[in-house]
């Protein structure tokens, strides 16, 4: 009888003192938090306690992303004074302490992103120190893309646009356009989450044009362009070639024309243009006269 009073009271007291270390517990307010890189953030983290701060200790610690098997310790609050991480120096700081456990994070960076732990002991009210956990992310728009192309670009041929971006929180969807000189959406071939290629295969003239990949995300949207010009076949190019030299010769021969029309007005005014009337018709008729002259070229 005895031992199980004995054990009866033993329990109790396990009970009492488990029940006397969940006295502090802690409040994240939330488990998620979102900013936009550069901004300011809170990171809330409430506690609650029946003691007397004496001993009040807290500490952050940040996991990132990109190492969360290495987590590091952000800001400590102990014996009444704050210490920060010295990376963080400036930029961290407790926000109502000693009655809560906030803290700001200023001038936020995409390295900031992470899962954040606040623990708040206050001996000798606790044995284990409360914990809370919150996810922090740091959103950015997209970098600057980079476009590149390879391939053969003479008729027939094959060519391979790839465009890719080095950043942006969320992960920015990556798009190729055709914009001239129509506006065409191409399918695309995704390498990884950051880069995206548009195989064009048999490429003809109606190939050439202006291409655009865009990245995007919620935060904005950044292009870059590739120029294609197809090589025609050679047949074709020594006609283009031919259209050209012809256009050249016929603004050539237009050019001397207006040159001879202009200077036959020239000698026409200041030559004989008030002194007799019958030369000033004889020039007018000379310049009316010109445009037959350039129609017949044109024949
Ligand atoms: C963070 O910025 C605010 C102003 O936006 C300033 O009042 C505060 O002191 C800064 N905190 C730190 C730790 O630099
Ligand atoms: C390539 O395109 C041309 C017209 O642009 C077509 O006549 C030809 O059959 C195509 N060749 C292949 C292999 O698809
Ligand atoms: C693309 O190239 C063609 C010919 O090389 C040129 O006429 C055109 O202006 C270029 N367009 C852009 C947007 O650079």
């Amino acid at each position: 009888m005895a031992t199980s009073g004995r054990w009866m009271l033993w329990t109790l007291c396990v009970c009492f003192t488990a029940w006397e270390n969940d006295a502090l517990r802690i409040n994240m307010r939330e488990s998620f938090v979102e900013v936009v890189r550069g901004d300011y953030v809170i990171l809330p983290c409430s506690f609650f306690t029946s003691t007397r701060l004496s001993r009040l200790n807290i500490i952050w610690t940040m996991a990132p992303f990109s190492s969360p098997d290495t987590p590091m310790q952000v800001i400590v609050y102990d014996h009444g004074q704050a210490v920060e991480d010295p990376s963080l120096t400036g930029r961290v700081a407790f926000r109502g302490i000693p009655s809560s456990a906030d803290i700001i994070l200023n001038d936020t960076r995409v390295s900031d992103g992470g899962i954040y732990h606040c623990m708040v002991n206050n001996p000798p009210e606790t044995a284990d120190p409360g914990i809370g956990e919150l996810v922090l992310s740091v959103l950015a728009p997209p970098s600057l893309p980079a476009c590149q192309w390879d391939g053969d670009i003479d008729t027939g041929g094959s060519v391979r646009l790839s465009c890719s971006v080095a950043e942006g929180i969320p992960t920015p969807e990556i798009h190729w356009d055709k914009v001239n000189p129509e506006e065409i959406s191409l399918p695309i071939n995704m390498e990884g989450d950051l880069s995206g290629s548009v195989q064009i295969v048999n490429v003809s003239s109606q190939t050439s044009g202006l291409y655009r990949c865009s990245a995007s995300n919620v935060l904005g949207t950044e292009h870059c362009y590739v120029n294609l010009s197809i090589y025609a076949t050679p047949e074709s190019s020594s006609g283009i070639l031919q259209a050209v030299l012809l256009t050249l010769s016929m603004s050539l021969v237009l050019l001397a024309l207006l040159v001879l029309v202009l200077w036959l007005q020239h000698t026409g005014q200041n030559g004989k243009w008030r002194e007799r009337k019958g030369e000033d018709e004889r020039c007018y008729n000379e310049i009316r006269y010109t445009p037959s002259l350039m129609k017949r070229s044109f024949v």
